[in-house]
């Protein structure tokens, strides 16, 4: 991880979670990382006294869904401070429900922040990223394996959410083909279930956790790896599950 010693990193989702684990891997290894995320004040609190880091923490309030959030984060890290040469694509939720029953709010809310805002993101950061510099970059999509199949937890009905996460599979495979024979890597990271606040911000039942499940540590350990590979290995997929996972598949 050397090379990446105060390079310029963003995380989406910071504020909680894997992100939140995923910022403070990328801050202990040097990298200078900022957090977009809506709760700006959580990623302060969390993040600015966080003794071992070794690179500078940045919160930037952003709502990935919204066009206008993005562009201008993005300008604002341009500006203030430097290349992005890492970009984690990491905000998401899902709220249980049927498609039936659930309301068009929240299937906007859904498609926009999973979805779309993986892919404003990725649009802002290319512009960074393929610009003058042509430095050597990587952006992982933190997707699932709901990114996979459609799997069932707890019997919940799962809606919009997979095929936000299928749209995040095809989006990566594209962004890939794209940037063929640039110094680009993609990866689509795909977790099973992971402990984090998920259930608790998204309203599904905490007897979730009974299921067997992983640590946001896994999934930032992950990351570290994908990105310490050396530049020419891209590790396209990624699937990481608990042992003895249950999710059943329709
Ligand atoms: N936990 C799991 O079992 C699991 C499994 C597979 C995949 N994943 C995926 O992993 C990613 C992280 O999930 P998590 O479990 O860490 O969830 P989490 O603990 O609920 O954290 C979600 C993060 O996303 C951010 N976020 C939500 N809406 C946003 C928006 N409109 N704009 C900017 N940031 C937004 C939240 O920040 P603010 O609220 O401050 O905006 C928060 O930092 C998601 O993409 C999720 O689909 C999770």
């Amino acid at each position: 991880m050397e090379r990446w010693n105060n390079k310029v990193a963003v995380v989406t989702g910071a504020s909680a979670g894997i992100g939140l684990e995923i910022t403070k891997t990328l801050l202990r290894h040097g990298l200078n990382v900022v957090g977009l995320a809506r709760r700006k004040e959580k990623m302060e609190k969390e993040l600015n006294n966080f003794n071992d880091a070794k690179g500078k923490f940045y919160a930037h309030q952003c709502d990935v869904a919204n066009e206008n959030d993005v562009k201008s984060a993005f300008e604002w890290i341009k500006k203030n401070v430097g290349t992005i040469q890492v970009l984690v694509n990491n905000a998401g939720l899902g709220f249980p429900g049927s498609i039936a029953d659930i309301t068009n709010e929240t299937v906007k809310t859904i498609v926009g922040v999973n979805l779309l805002g993986v892919i404003w993101c990725t649009k802002e950061a290319l512009k960074i990223m393929k610009g003058e510099s042509q430095l050597e970059s990587i952006i992982i999509n933190i997707n699932s394996i709901e990114g996979h199949r459609v799997y069932k937890f707890l019997d919940l009905d799962v809606n919009v959410y997979p095929a936000t996460k299928h749209g995040v599979t095809g989006f990566s495979e594209s962004l890939r083909s794209e940037l063929m024979g640039q110094k680009i890597r993609v990866t689509n990271l795909c977790p099973g279930l992971v402990k984090t606040d998920i259930a608790g911000a998204n309203g599904i039942d905490q007897g979730i956790w009974s299921e067997p499940h992983i640590q946001s540590k896994d999934i930032a350990d992950a990351v570290t790896y994908v990105i310490g590979a050396p530049s020419n290995v891209q590790i396209t997929e990624l699937i990481i599950r608990p042992l003895g996972e249950r999710a059943v598949a329709y």
